[in-house]
């Protein structure tokens, strides 16, 4: 295989040692719905969970967490972010994508998450990528805003 181009997006497991770049990350990509340092370590090592990090050029500009329960057939997105800088060019997707591999190879058959109801971007991007509106859920969002279930069917 030839090595990868450095100036290319990758996708790969996250690493213990990515901790400190995916708490800056969140900061610069949530106003609120911030996790916090320990809720991520938590997730970044122990959480029956697949964390996909997006490098390119070295440096770490998205990340997605997929939560899995022992039995469950669903996966979850619990979390996505891509750095501003590096947004509209389909790292989100590319991320997505992988996950959702991981998700077959775990004998899920479905993914699940749950987006705000104001957020169009997220909404574009799951719809975009065959995700359909399940159901609303009202007041779901801390402060009472409403969210909006999403599904895709893994074949
Ligand atoms: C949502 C987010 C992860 C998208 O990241 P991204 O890498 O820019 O997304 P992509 O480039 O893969 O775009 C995928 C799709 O999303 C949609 N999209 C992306 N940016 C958009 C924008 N600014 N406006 C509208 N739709 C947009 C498009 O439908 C796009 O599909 P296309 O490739 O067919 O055009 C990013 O905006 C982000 O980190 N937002 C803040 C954190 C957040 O809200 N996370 C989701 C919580 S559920």
């Amino acid at each position: 295989m030839p090595p990868h181009d450095p100036d290319l997006p990758f996708i790969r497991p996250v690493e213990p040692a990515d901790l400190d770049a995916i708490v800056a990350l969140e900061r610069r990509c949530f106003d609120r719905d911030t996790q916090t340092r320990r809720s991520l370590r938590y997730l970044l090592t122990r959480a029956n969970a697949i964390n996909l990090a997006a490098e390119c050029d070295g440096r770490l500009t998205g990340y997605l967490t997929l939560l899995l329960r022992r039995g469950a057939q669903a996966a979850r997105v619990y979390s996505i972010a891509v750095d501003p800088a590096a947004r509209g060019r389909g790292l989100a997707g590319q991320l997505l994508h992988a996950a959702e591999a991981h998700a077959t190879r775990r004998d899920c058959n479905r993914m699940v998450c749950e987006v705000r109801a104001s957020n169009q971007t997220s909404l574009a991007l799951f719809t975009s990528h065959g995700y359909q509106r399940k159901r609303d859920l009202p007041a779901y969002y801390p402060g009472g805003e409403d969210g909006v279930r999403l599904e895709k069917r893994l074949t």
